[in-house]
Formats: C-alpha cells, structure tokens, sequence
C-alpha cells in the first residue's frame, strides 16, 4: 500500500538557486522524484538575494510568519520566503536573513571560508525547524544534508522530539562530502543553544572541537551516504576523516544510496546547450550523429584543431586535490604523448588553476583550460567529448562519470566510492561480455593515471570496443526513481522503528 509522505529537505543549496558542486543538484532532483513520487515535498535553503538564478526568477512570496531565532546570546530575526520548484510539486521555502547570506559567496569568499560560518549554519539548522513549526508542515520526515545542517538533528532530538507536530517525525541525515565537516572551535558551543553536557566525545565534541557532521551523524534516526561503496569507505582510516570510529559505531543506521541524473538536465536527446542533439540508435546506426557534430563544436568553441581522430578528453571539477589534481600536476606532461586533446573546466585551488592555465599555454593545440563556472560548457564538454577524466583522490558519488556514460562519454576514473559503483573497468572479458563502460585504476599514482589514459586511447583506436564502451554507458538508466525509492526505504525503517509506522495524517 502506498503511504504518500511529508518530507522536508534541508540544504545549503539547490539547483537553480545556488550552487558550489553536485550536493545542489542532488536536493533539487531527489526532491523533484519524491514529489513525482507522489510524496508531499518541502525545500528549505538560504536565501542568497546575490546569486544571479535568484535575481532572474520571479521574486519569492513572503509566507507572512517572521521568525526569531535563538543564536548564542542573539535572537536572529528572519523570514521565510516561498516559491516552487517550476514545473513540479516540490514547495520550496527559503529562509532569508541579510546578514548571514546577502554576501558574495556561499561559505567564504576568495578561498577563504567566513568566519561565522558556524553561526551562519546554527541559524539555518534552527530555522528550518522553525520553518516546519510556523509553517505546520507536521512532517513524517525531516532530511538534512551536509555539515550545513548538521545540528538540525541534534536539536531535533534534544527540543522537539516530543512536542507536538513532531512526536511522528524522524530525522534522516546524508552525508556527502565527509571531508567537510564543519568543525569550530569549541566555544562556539555557545552558539548552538545547546547545554554543554553534550560537548563529549559521543556526542558533539571530536578532539577538542565543535564537529557539526559528528552531531549530525549521531543524533539521527538514519545516515545515508551518496553511494554504497562510500558507505563502507568511510569507515576505514583512509576514508573516514577522523569520524571512522563514530561511523563504524553508528554502523546499523548508515546505508549507501547512489544518486541519480536528473534527466530533464542531462539528457543528450534533449539538452538545450548542446550544438547537435543525438541518441545511443544514432551512434549505433553508423551515419553521422549528432556526437560528431558536438565534437567538432566543442574543438572549435575552446579553440583546439578539429581533428576528428583524436581522443579528446574531458575534465570538469572543482580544482583540488579530491579530484585527483595533485597527479595531474605530477603526469600532465606525459600523458600528451598520446594522441590525445585535454579540454578542462574548473575553479578552485590558485596553483591547480595555475597548473591547468600552463598546460594550456606550453600546448595550445592540444590542451584548453577554462577557468570559472559555466554550466553550458559543463554540457558541451560532456557531450563533445571522448573520454572524460576523474582521477579522484577520493569520490563520494560523482555525477560528472554519470553524466559521461548518458553522453556516450567514456569515464576514466579512481576505483573509489562512487566511481567504484557506476563505472565497469574495460577489461577484454568486460569488453566481449559487452559490459564495459569505462576505465578504472585502482592506486592513487600518477604512473597508474598514465597508464589507464593509455589503455584508453589504444581502445579509442579499436572502432569496435569503443562503441561497445559508448553505447553499453549510454544503455544505462540513471534515473532517480530507483535511488528516491531506496530513501523512501529508509525513511520508513525509521518510521517504524520510532513505532509511528505512517499512521499521521
Ligand atoms: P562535487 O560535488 O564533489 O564537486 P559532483 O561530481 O557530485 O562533484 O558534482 C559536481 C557538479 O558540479 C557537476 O554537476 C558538475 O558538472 C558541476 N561542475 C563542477 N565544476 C564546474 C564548472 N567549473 N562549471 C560548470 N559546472 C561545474
Ligand atoms: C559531494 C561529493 C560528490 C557527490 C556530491 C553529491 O560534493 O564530493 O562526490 O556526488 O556531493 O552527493
């Protein structure tokens, strides 16, 4: 029987609205599949009154019920404001208060994260509990993501469990990017309302500090993580960031969800940047496609010789060393020995934007480095692309590897996390058994990045393997039905093991 539920989304954005990386893209279209779901789904995010999306869409709604805000000895006043995600059921509410989030950046500005970073995010977790009070939302679910909203279970658990609207609500957490976890200063203690009996090593202390992603995890009816390899990653020393012991002791409630591809986005049969649209039939009807075309308009648009024989590579990534930027900087000579075109997208780090900037200068004809957020180049690289590039450190999901296999892209990827669940290593006994998607390397080396690029271009020379490779990836269904079914999984384990079952009307 189908119990349609109330959820609410927390999160520190969301597509259109702002983003930094994939965390954005996943709110909107996870909440974009419960609602198709015929879940009943609320966003709350920041208002940021600077973020050019926000200035172009109609202005949001007041929602008519001002909130104040306990932060340390302040009460914080705030609005919330009101509008949807267009052309779905999701209801979105944005909590808008000047002080903390009508600035330039969404957690700091040149390279340099804000200073009241915790304070900024103590006042969004409580806010958005605040939201579903004013708001009687009388949720069954309350879903926080990220460090962001990392004490919105813990003060869940300690002030509202009980009160009513709340007794039949559980609160679910995901984690997206361990390495981020908010950690301050334990004065700023003071900050969360919180009595200082739950600064301990159990709870909401780690090593001395404030950890947000620590209380998260902990005070929640149930952790996800964005995929299952990354599920068991993190409780190892070399994935774990420290938090290794309290995952493995939250073990029972941590389960690995893959995220999914919004297709109405990415969709090379549909997509709106692209300069010729084309699908899997096309590339194996053996005319011209569409992909062809892309190709030659992506060579022209960053300004690489139109040479339909070489292997052109894409990359698009925050430029740090999570994505493996470090081996670039070792091997990015090497790997042009190769018949290859490099063709980067990405912000970030100053050296590593150095590093992609020199390449691109020492070889004009082969490499191109654009330098700065652009979401139609994001999508014009994926689909004129080749092979696409990421060699990451370590990847929690990735969507970038998804989005590739859709575009009839082949990913060259780090066996971890995501990267591990999502792509088939072309193995010659992968590649008859026609199960192939990509390439894997396993050792966080330069020589291992060397050699795999490498046995991607002898098999880009190999007509016959390389559609095998594009068109099993382009086969694969990357939708969020399957991955929006598995939460509603886990929101109704937590459901019933509160005792509620979804008996709440
Ligand atoms: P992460 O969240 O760790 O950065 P993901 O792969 O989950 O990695 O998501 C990154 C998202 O951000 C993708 O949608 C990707 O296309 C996009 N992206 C990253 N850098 C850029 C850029 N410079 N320009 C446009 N889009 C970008
Ligand atoms: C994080 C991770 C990335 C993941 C994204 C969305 O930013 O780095 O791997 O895809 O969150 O869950």
């Amino acid at each position: 029987t189908f119990a349609p539920m109330r959820i609410v989304l927390a999160s520190p954005e969301a597509v259109p609205y702002a983003k930094t990386g994939g965390l954005a893209d996943v709110a909107t279209a996870l909440s974009k599949a419960l609602a198709g779901a015929g879940h009943e789904v609320t966003l709350v995010l920041p208002f940021y009154p600077r973020s050019p999306a926000v200035q172009a869409a109609p202005p949001p709604l007041d929602a008519g019920r001002p909130i104040e805000i306990p932060v340390g000895g302040k009460r914080q006043p705030g609005r919330l404001l009101q509008t949807s995600l267009a052309g779905t059921g999701v209801r979105v509410v944005m909590v808008d208060q000047p002080v903390y989030f009508d600035r330039p950046g969404l957690y700091g500005e040149n390279g340099r994260d804000y200073p009241d970073n915790c304070e900024r995010f103590v006042f969004f977790s409580r806010a958005v509990i605040e939201a579903v009070r004013v708001l009687e939302l009388n949720p069954h679910v309350i879903h926080a993501n990220d460090w962001q909203t990392g004490l919105l279970p813990a003060v869940f658990q300690i002030e509202c469990r009980w009160l009513p609207g709340f007794e039949e609500t559980v609160v679910i957490y995901t984690i997206h990017n361990l390495a981020f976890q908010g950690q301050f200063w334990h004065w700023d203690m003071e900050l969360t309302g919180l009595d200082w009996k739950y600064f301990n090593w159990r709870q909401m202390e780690h090593y001395g500090h404030l950890n947000l992603m620590k209380s998260g995890i902990v005070f929640s009816d149930a952790v996800t993580a964005v995929s299952p390899t990354y599920a068991r990653e993190i409780q190892t020393k070399e994935f774990g960031c420290g938090l290794e012991t309290v995952l493995a002791a939250h073990q029972k409630k941590l389960t690995g969800i893959l995220n999914g591809v919004d297709t109405g986005e990415w969709n090379p049969r549909t997509d709106a940047f692209i300069a010729r649209h084309y699908s899997v039939d096309d590339i194996c009807s053996g005319r011209p496609h569409g992909k062809s075309a892309c190709k030659a308009d992506l060579q022209r648009r960053v300004g690489l010789p139109e040479h339909e024989g070489a292997l052109l590579v894409g990359m698009i990534s925050r430029l740090t060393d999570q994505k493996g930027l470090d081996l670039l900087a070792v091997c990015g000579e090497d790997l042009l020995k190769h018949d290859l075109q490099l063709c980067f997208l990405g912000s970030g780090e100053a050296r590593y934007e150095q590093l992609v900037g020199e390449l691109a200068a020492r070889h004009p004809d082969r490499v191109a480095a654009t330098i700065g957020f652009d979401e139609p180049l994001a999508h014009q690289i994926e689909a004129g692309a080749d092979a696409f590039l990421m060699p990451s450190q370590y990847e929690p999901c990735g969507l970038n590897q998804m989005y590739s296999q859709m575009y009839g892209t082949v990913p060259i990827v780090r066996r971890v996390g995501g990267l591990a669940d999502t792509v088939v290593d072309a193995t010659p006994e992968n590649i008859a058994a026609g199960t192939a998607t990509g390439f894997c390397f396993d050792k966080h080396e330069p020589s291992e990045l060397v050699a795999t690029v490498e046995r991607a271009a002898r098999t880009f020379a190999d007509r016959q393997s390389w559609k095998s490779l594009v068109t099993a990836g382009m086969r694969q269904d990357w939708s969020w039905d399957r991955s929006a079914r598995q939460y509603v999984e886990v929101y109704e384990q937590a459901l019933a093991r509160r005792g509620g079952a979804i008996t709440k009307q």
